[in-house]
């Protein structure tokens, strides 16, 4: 663990930093400083072609990254930076290609911490993945970081992550707005903000493959198999499994991994890859998670079902 001070100063350097966000925590490099960005593929064994989303602490360093800024994007950014959302615009050529995996466009967002914003104010624009492997989940607690890399790895510690899963990720560079990967901000509240219509992206439309390089990588898969709930609480019978409700489900004390929500779906979010990473450290051989009704209208479910599906699809 080190101090604000050693990051700005590692940073500046050159170096990598695992620094903390509201979404989960993220492995960071100065955006302009190619060598120190191909640190951050090289330590977490990421495809050359998957970009990385910078983030900013004022809207006025987007001049340093994006090309142009429509009204529409002054207007999220007004409500809802700081915070979970990502905005893909065409970028300058003064970013680096091998931020953006050679794309013409480049993620941006302002992400809700105190302790990063004021690395940011001293740094400026951090290029960041999640302080992750790749093909393991996003930590959470700086303790995820150390599984992944070990002690000899800088983490400014902020804590657990309050939301715990990924930003929204909007691309504002198509003619249609369309959301790659769902959050906490929601298509709806997009829409609302906006007055404009805005999609979820296709699963594997070909622009979407072809934009969306994050689409195409395998995702985290836990050693044990993800697999969605079936039936009652009779069905619980696996005792070396780990099981996930979201509902109020609490069978008797008889089985230990066993993590029931009462519907608080914050908290279930928060907790979610803390649970796949425990299962697999127990050694679990199944991870049974409870199937969201249809109708159940809370606004995580759509980011919840998105990261669950690809953790047991993949
Ligand atoms: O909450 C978050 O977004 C966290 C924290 C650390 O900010 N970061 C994060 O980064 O989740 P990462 O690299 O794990 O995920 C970024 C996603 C990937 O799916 C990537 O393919 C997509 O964003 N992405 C980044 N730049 C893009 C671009 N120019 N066009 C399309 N997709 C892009
Ligand atoms: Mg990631």
């Amino acid at each position: 663990m080190i101090s604000l001070k050693k990051a700005i100063d590692l940073i500046q350097k050159g170096e990598i930093v695992a620094i903390p966000t509201e979404t989960v925590y993220g492995l960071a490099a100065d955006a302009f400083n190619v060598n120190a960005v191909k640190k951050i593929f090289d330590q977490k064994g990421r495809p050359a072609d998957n970009p990385l989303i910078v983030h900013i602490s004022k809207f006025n360093q987007l001049k340093q990254l994006a090309v142009e800024f429509p009204k529409d994007v002054e207007k999220l950014a007004e409500r809802f930076w700081p915070g979970p959302l990502s905005i893909i615009l065409k970028k300058k050529s003064r970013v680096p290609d091998i931020v953006t995996g050679g794309l013409d466009t480049v993620a941006i967002r302002m992400p809700d911490h105190p302790i990063t914003l004021s690395l940011l104010n001293k740094t400026g624009p951090l290029t960041a993945p999640s302080a992750n492997k790749s093909g393991r989940p996003s930590p959470t607690k700086p303790t995820h970081i150390l599984e992944d890399f070990g002690p000899e790895l800088p983490i400014l510690d902020g804590g657990t992550s309050k939301l715990g899963l990924e930003s929204t990720v909007l691309d504002m560079s198509r003619d249609q707005l369309t959301i790659l990967r769902p959050g906490f901000i929601t298509t709806d509240a997009i829409s609302i903000t906006l007055g404009k219509k805005v999609v979820m992206m296709g699963d594997f439309d070909e622009e979407t493959l072809k934009k969306s390089p994050g689409t195409r990588f395998t995702h985290y898969k836990p050693k044990a198999s993800v697999q969605w709930f079936s039936g009652n609480e009779e069905d619980i019978v696996d005792i070396g499994a780990y099981y996930l409700f979201h509902s109020s489900i609490r069978p008797s004390d008889e089985y230990k991994n066993i993590y029931s929500y009462n519907r608080d779906y914050d908290l279930f979010a928060r907790d979610l890859y803390d649970h796949f990473r425990t299962a697999d450290y127990l050694s679990c051989k199944v991870i049974y998670i409870e199937p969201f009704e249809r109708d159940l209208n809370h606004p995580l479910i759509p980011a919840l079902k998105d990261r669950i599906e690809k953790a047991a699809n993949s």
